[in-house]
């Protein structure tokens, strides 16, 4: 099991390429499955959750591969097997994406039932309940669900939650629309751009499908979806980590292929904190000079700001003068990384679902467990500006989400080593 061993203190300077978004490309790849002919997918990242959708796309009898160009090719070539098992879904519960591809292509599904995970309780009632206005008979067994639908008919659905919309809910009842007979119209659907880049890549495939990015979504049933191409949008979530980088550090990091609208709600909060924002051709460029202030976040569905940074920006509130307050309404539980800064010298309170922060002038780096994704992420930002050496064990939840995070922030100057557990224990 690899870690990465960080020595802080280096201000990172220099220009970083934002990767294809991973959160549109999973389900943009299920999408996949409602095509007739190739699919041709560009900027799809080299990440594990990626290489776990290949895996799954496979068993379900699609010829995958990447083409010497970095294009990723998809075939249908065998409807035959329908089951996405638990061994899959579990390393993976975005998985559960394929569900409405599935039933909507093959009016059959059976799909495993994710578990939880250490971000908390992860349901998926909201994705049932849509499905089955759809018309879909479901039904649980061994632990999987099992969709069944000889014809799918268009309907008025509400996806709305205790915790707002839900953005694979959306993206399965939406795809499943796409070959439904009649009209689909999805109140409080999920706005986030990955929403949008699917139902762009959906329409691009012939579907008729309108008002993404808004909370009411129509979609007008077709007889069939056909191959097509398309470009994933960059990742918004990465990009966000590496402002957080450059403004943690009081260094200046230019991000190439990074879309500011998507991330407004972000930009607003590094600004109203002293972090310069700069647009510039296709990108930004994010410095900082000084001392940050303090500042309250919550976390809300998009145009709000993101779940998904909540933990990188506790790790900038850190070191920020003052005493700051967030509160996490998307995911109530999802604070795993609070013990670990911690062990870096943060001064954390948390009381359920906020966390006070007591902004010190620095952290101290030490040995620190990754425990999720963007968790880990948030490790390695404090372990960037943390006096001497922090090393982030079980990195593989860091490989989940972002390509090479090592050797991308080392050719802007950090200084991060990656080793195995072995190496450290020699
Ligand atoms: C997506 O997960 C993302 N994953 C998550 O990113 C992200 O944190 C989340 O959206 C919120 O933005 C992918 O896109 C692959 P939700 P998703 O359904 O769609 C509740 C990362 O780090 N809910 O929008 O599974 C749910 O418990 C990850 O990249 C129900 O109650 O999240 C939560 O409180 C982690 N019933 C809220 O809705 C349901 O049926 C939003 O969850 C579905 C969800």
């Amino acid at each position: 099991m690899d870690s990465l061993v960080i020595e802080g203190g280096a201000r990172l300077r220099g220009t970083i390429h934002v990767n294809g978004s991973k959160n549109a490309a999973l389900p943009i790849m299920a999408g996949a499955l409602l095509a007739s002919g190739p699919t041709y997918l560009r900027e799809v990242p080299n990440l594990s959750d990626i290489n776990h959708q290949v895996n799954l796309l496979r068993e379900l009898g699609c010829v995958v591969e990447r083409q010497a160009d970095g294009q990723m090719k998809i075939e249908v070539t065998d409807e035959k097997n329908s089951h996405a098992r638990y061994d899959l879904v579990r390393k993976m519960r975005a998985s559960i994406c394929v569900l409405g591809p599935l039933l909507a292509k093959r009016k059959f599904a059976r799909v495993s039932m994710p578990g939880g995970c250490a971000i908390g309780d992860r349901p998926v009632d909201i994705h049932l309940r849509g499905l089955e206005a759809l018309g879909a008979v479901i039904d649980l067994d061994g632990g999987d669900i099992i969709c069944r639908a000889d014809k799918l008919t268009g309907a008025e659905i509400f996806l709305g939650g205790n915790f707002g919309s839900t953005v694979l809910g959306t993206a399965n009842v939406m795809s499943a629309a796409t070959l439904a007979k009649g009209t689909t119209v999805i109140e409080s659907a999920a706005c986030e751009p990955e929403v949008v880049d699917l139902a762009n890549y959906l329409n691009a495939m012939g579907a008729k499908i309108t008002g993404a990015g808004t909370p009411r979504i129509t979609i007008e049933g077709v007889a069939e979806l056909t191959g097509t191409s398309h470009t994933v949008i960059p990742d918004r979530i990465e990009a966000g980590t590496f402002m957080v980088a450059a403004a943690i550090t009081n260094g200046e990091i230019h991000l190439d292929n990074c879309r500011l609208g998507d991330l407004l709600a972000v930009v607003d909060k590094l600004r109203s904190i002293g972090v310069i924002v700069e647009k510039n051709n296709g990108g930004a460029t994010i410095s900082s000079v000084r001392r940050l202030e303090a500042s309250n976040i919550t976390t809300q569905p998009h145009p709000g700001f993101p779940t998904d940074l909540q933990a990188q920006f506790m790790a900038l509130l850190a070191i920020a003068d003052g005493n700051s307050v967030i509160t996490e309404k998307i995911f109530p539980d999802r604070f795993l990384h609070v013990a670990e800064l911690a062990r870096l010298g943060a001064r954390l309170h948390k009381e359920g679902s906020t966390v006070v922060i007591q902004g010190q002038k620095k952290l101290v780096g030490a040995p620190v467990m990754a425990s999720d994704l963007r968790a880990s992420a948030a490790l390695v930002l404090a372990g960037l500006c943390a006096k001497g050496t922090t090393t982030v064990m079980r990195v593989y939840h860091i490989d989940r989400g972002y390509e090479k995070i090592e050797q991308r922030l080392n050719a802007v100057g950090a200084n991060i080593k990656r080793v195995n557990q072995e190496e450290l224990e020699l």
